[in-house]
């Protein structure tokens, strides 16, 4: 195992009940360390071309709003295997088939208003992060 990095977003479902304390402390608690924060809005430009990935699915428009629709807050974590650690406390895409004790079964919505983001690659983290930090935000 070595200590990798990956790319979260507590998502405005959860900003807006004001759970960004109880995600990170899930975060956490999995052995992950926020190594960067920033709460932010993000411009429709920015979720556009964020999940430009997923243009062509029939979300795509309505995953767009949401994610404009209040803040955001994007984090850098790193950790033993950082990709799988977060994905697995994260639990599925779906909160009806997530396991117990991960974030999106206790605080997700909906499929769409589902609380967290996560990098599912080392690739796409190391994408993702850039797309919202520079180096010298990322303090470890
Ligand atoms: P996320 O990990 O942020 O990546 C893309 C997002 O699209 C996903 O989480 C979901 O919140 C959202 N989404 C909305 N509808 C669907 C759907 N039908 N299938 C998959 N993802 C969806």
């Amino acid at each position: 195992m070595a200590v990798t990095r990956t790319f979260s977003i507590i998502k405005p479902d959860a900003t807006r009940r004001n759970l960004t304390g109880a995600v990170t402390k899930k975060l956490e608690d999995a052995g992950l360390r926020v190594v960067a924060s920033k709460r932010i809005h993000m411009s429709r430009e920015q979720a556009e071309g964020f999940y430009a990935v997923h243009k062509e699915r029939p979300f795509f428009g309505e995953l767009v709003e949401f994610m404009i629709s209040g803040p955001v807050v994007v984090q850098v974590l790193e950790g033993e295997d950082a990709v799988p650690a977060n994905r697995k406390v994260m639990g599925a895409t779906n909160p009806a088939d997530a396991d117990e004790g991960t974030i999106r079964k206790e605080f997700a919505e909906s499929i769409e208003a589902n609380s967290v983001h996560g990098s599912d690659s080392d690739e796409n983290a190391a994408n993702e992060i850039a797309f919202f930090f520079n180096e010298d935000e990322i303090v470890g």
